[in-house]
């Protein structure tokens, strides 16, 4: 090797510059360039000659290669190549050059790199030791109640961006919830149902937060129940849609006598379901029979019917009577009267409505209408129930009471209460007759009874 070549090495010796902080407390604007200095007077210094000001570059380095070596720094033609400190990024130049016009070739500074301030995160916080200065760690937490998902710790990389993603806190714990007892309610007496309540259930959420989305499925608190099982469902959703659920159940029972039985030519007509607790049934008995013992019976809390149960008889007339009172005292709420009166037998009107009594006769019965017969004049004058004769004095009694006339045919309608309800002076059609028992007449239950046999009499 050549002692020249040996001698140019020397004169590349590296002399590096380091760059000094002006003190700026704002890390921001403080940025330092490569400046002139004005003050400087070229000083013809053969020791150490300086053609260019000296080079300081502020959070970063010069590194100087002159032709004639380390000690000549800032001679003509010397080249420096600018770097910036770590976590600082170099604007301008990457290398100047100390020019004739004793100026560098280009003006340089270091510029703080910075990361973006970090956005805030639902349910969750972070810290960071070094704000968003390169290398600054950012530590995530969640809430209370809340899981994180993602990368916990965020770094400032020397590119100016984080590490890793935004992290999330999300809800992993499902709230919980609690429903009331489970319950067995009795029947309101007189009824299948009962109204049943309940207070809400409790909710709790990990988070503490308040849930309000709680959603029933079955019958509101409050409302009736019938009869058996019910199944009461709860559910609830935090925000995170973890879901939470629980269930009772509300039975109600009824209490039931043993079933009712209809007397023997007799049928029962009952409130509420017949036989449960509260219900009321009514005993009636078939036309031409009579109720012995109570209308009404009762079921009881006990599960027992209140008094006997009635049976129905064959209904006596008993015509050996010596008063109106005493006859139609056995009509009292249990039939109807029509009494049909005519001077005499040969009378037209009377004829006619006499014929049409016969076609009727069965319509009647059902309609528990018994018919009595005012016949003729003193003292050849006929009272009867069919074919039994009735006293005289019963007769006279009845006219009178009635206010029954001997003059002309006519017509009375009583009601079960011996209550005149209808009169008639010309013949009437069975049809009419039926309608007016029909319509003004019958008690609820008795229609509806009547309707189911209205083909009994075909
Ligand atoms: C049910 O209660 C009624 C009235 O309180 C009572 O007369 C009857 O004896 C009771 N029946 C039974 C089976 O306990």
């Amino acid at each position: 090797m050549s002692k020249r070549f040996l001698l140019l090495l020397q004169a590349c010796t590296v002399a590096k510059v380091h760059g000094q902080y002006e003190g700026s407390g704002n890390a921001w604007s403080s940025y330092n360039e490569v400046m002139p200095d004005t003050r400087y007077t070229p000083q013809l210094d053969y020791r150490n000659p300086r053609w260019c000001y000296t080079l300081s570059l502020s959070d970063g380095e010069a590194t100087c290669y002159s032709p004639r070596g380390g000690n000549y720094r800032s001679t003509l033609g010397t080249r420096c190549q600018l770097s910036c400190d770590h976590g600082y990024r170099l604007l301008g130049r990457a290398s100047v050059q100390c020019m004739p016009n004793r100026r560098w070739s280009g003006t340089t500074r270091c510029r703080q790199i910075r990361c973006h301030v970090l956005p805030l995160i639902d349910r969750g916080t972070y810290s960071c030791t070094e704000g968003v200065a390169v290398d600054s760690r950012c530590d995530y937490t969640c809430e209370q109640g809340y899981e994180m998902e993602g990368d916990r710790t965020r770094t400032c990389l020397d590119g100016g961006v984080w590490s890793g993603t935004e992290p999330t806190c999300t809800d992993k714990d499902p709230p919980t919830i609690k429903c009331p007892p489970s319950r067995v309610r009795l029947a309101s007496p007189g009824r299948r149902t009962t109204k049943v309540s309940w207070e809400p259930p409790v909710v709790k959420d990990t988070t503490g937060a308040l849930l309000a989305d709680v959603t029933l499925k079955g019958q509101e608190p409050g409302s009736e129940f019938t009869e058996g099982m019910h199944v009461i469902r709860y559910k609830v959703y935090d925000q995170a849609r973890n879901k939470a659920a629980c269930k009772f159940i509300v039975r109600v029972e009824v209490r039931r006598c043993p079933v009712p039985k209809a007397p023997l030519h007799g049928y029962l007509t009952c409130s509420s379901d017949r036989n449960n607790y509260g219900a009321v049934c009514k005993y009636h008995c078939e036309a031409g029979y009579e109720r012995r013992g109570t209308q009404t019976r009762v079921c009881l809390f006990n599960r027992s019917w209140t008094m006997a149960v009635p049976v129905c008889v064959t209904m006596e007339i008993n015509t050996d009577v010596r008063t109106a009172a005493a006859l139609l005292d056995q009509f009292y709420e249990k039939r109807r009267l029509l009494i049909v009166s005519t001077p005499d037998y040969s009378n037209q009107y009377y004829k006619l409505q006499n014929m049409m009594l016969q076609r009727a006769g069965c319509g009647l019965n059902l309609r528990q209408v018994t018919v009595i017969e005012l016949l003729g004049l003193p003292p050849r004058e006929v009272g009867r129930i069919k074919d039994r004769q009735l006293h005289p004095e019963v007769i006279e009694e009845l006219r009178q009471a009635l206010r029954i006339s001997t003059a002309r045919f006519s017509m009375v309608l009583l009601d079960e209460h011996g209550i005149d309800r209808e009169r008639f002076v010309s013949p009437t059609t069975p049809e009419e007759l039926c309608y007016l028992v029909d319509t003004y007449l019958l008690e609820e239950e008795e229609r509806e009874r009547l309707e189911k046999n209205t083909d009994y009499c075909d």
